[in-house]
């Protein structure tokens, strides 16, 4: 067997609708472990750098037209494709603060498709599992105050409804915190920021989880 010389990372993920503040609070997370010389890394997704995230990016930004069905794969294979990634930098002790997973996609596709949950987490199942999912929970009137609300695709109240429902259902398994968004946004971030400093500790021995296993 493999003797683990070195903590594995702590896999933490903001999820939230769109304008929750994710990036923001990923950022101030990020810069908050730095000070405290915890070695970490942000990731996003959709990771657009890649040419499926270009796809992705098209799509999102209404310049070409998919089945829904089809996007939803994509949003999928494009966490597979940063899959051996992801284990590389947590392996290493490197603790990953990532703006959306897996999550996003079944709760987004959900809504889009009208297919159920299980189908839409269905291609994400073996996934790395985030030790911690942060839901930013962001109230319609703030989502449609902040900047650029409605330019993206999925940005409208009616989708939002249904994603936020379905976020619901899905934070009924795993380790999920709930954060009101619509605070300051210091104070969102000492509250996240506490929650991922009671985790950093806790998950050092623990072995990596696979998604919906
Ligand atoms: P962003 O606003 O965080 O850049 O994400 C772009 C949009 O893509 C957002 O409306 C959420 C949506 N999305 C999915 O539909 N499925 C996914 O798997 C991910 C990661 C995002
Ligand atoms: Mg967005």
């Amino acid at each position: 067997s493999i003797i683990r010389t070195m903590a594995r990372g702590a896999f933490i993920v903001l999820e939230g609708l769109d304008r929750a503040g994710k990036s923001t609070q990923v950022s101030m997370i990020v810069e908050a472990l730095k000070e405290r010389n915890v070695p970490v890394e942000r990731r996003v997704f959709p990771d657009r750098s890649t040419a499926i995230g270009g796809i992705i990016n098209d799509y999102l930004a209404k310049k070409i037209e998919l089945a829904p069905e089809a996007v939803h794969l994509l949003f999928s294979a494009n966490r597979w494709e940063c899959k051996d990634g992801i284990l590389e930098t947590l392996e290493k002790g490197t603790t990953l603060i990532v703006d959306r997973y897996a999550a996003s996609g079944a709760a987004y596709s959900a809504a889009t498709t009208g297919r159920p949950l299980s189908w839409c987490t269905s291609p994400d199942q073996g996934l790395p599992a985030p030790d911690l999912v942060l839901y930013l929970d962001v109230t319609p009137d703030t989502q449609q105050q902040r900047s650029n609300w409605g330019e993206e695709r999925f940005e409208r109240a009616e989708t939002q409804r249904k994603v936020a429902e379905n976020f619901r259902k899905l934070s009924e398994s795993g380790n999920w915190a709930f954060v009101e968004a619509g605070l300051d946004k210091l104070e969102v971030h000492q509250k996240l920021l506490q929650k991922v400093l009671d985790l950093l500790e806790g998950c050092k021995d623990k072995p990596i989880g696979k998604l919906y296993e």
